[in-house]
């Protein structure tokens, strides 16, 4: 079983502008502790380059796209994310870099737990021996 997969979220498309909604434990595997956004992030930048021991998430493209680099200590993907009824969802144990963010865009995160420094792997040869056994 994989660590992330895209979650199509639901739409309701209107002549006024669309709406998406998720509730925890329904659309997503978790409920919601937490909801923290990237934004102002200058061209060139790059986010996240850790893991988290438990913490869940699922990233969206508020506003405009960027990549997340996914990888399970065997196994490495890129995701583009530019629909903000797409979801990404990451399990615990999953290492994630964040690049190449359009300009003015938005990284909306929701996550399972409140912000703990200790949930944090941020040493790839670290979070690589522990995914592996
Ligand atoms: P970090 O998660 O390392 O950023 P990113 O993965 O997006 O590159 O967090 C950056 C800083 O912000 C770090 O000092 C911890 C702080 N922070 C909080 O205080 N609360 C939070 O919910 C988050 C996500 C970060």
């Amino acid at each position: 079983m994989s660590n992330w997969r895209i979650i199509d979220l639901p739409r309701i498309t209107d002549q006024r502008g669309n709406l998406t909604f998720i509730e925890g434990g329904r659309h997503i595997p978790f409920s919601v502790a937490r909801v923290y956004y990237l934004y102002d992030v200058p061209g060139g930048a790059s986010r996240g380059g850790h893991a988290h021991l438990q913490l869940e998430q699922l990233l969206i493209a508020a506003t405009g796209s960027f990549d997340v680099i996914v990888d399970d200590g065997q196994r490495r993907e890129t995701i583009s994310l530019r629909r903000s009824y797409y979801g990404l969802y990451l399990s615990n144990m999953t290492w994630r870099e964040l690049d190449n963010f359009s300009s003015g865009s938005v990284c909306l995160v929701l996550a399972s737990r409140p912000y703990e420094e200790e949930d944090y792997i941020r040493d790839y040869a670290s979070f690589q021996a522990k995914a592996i056994g």
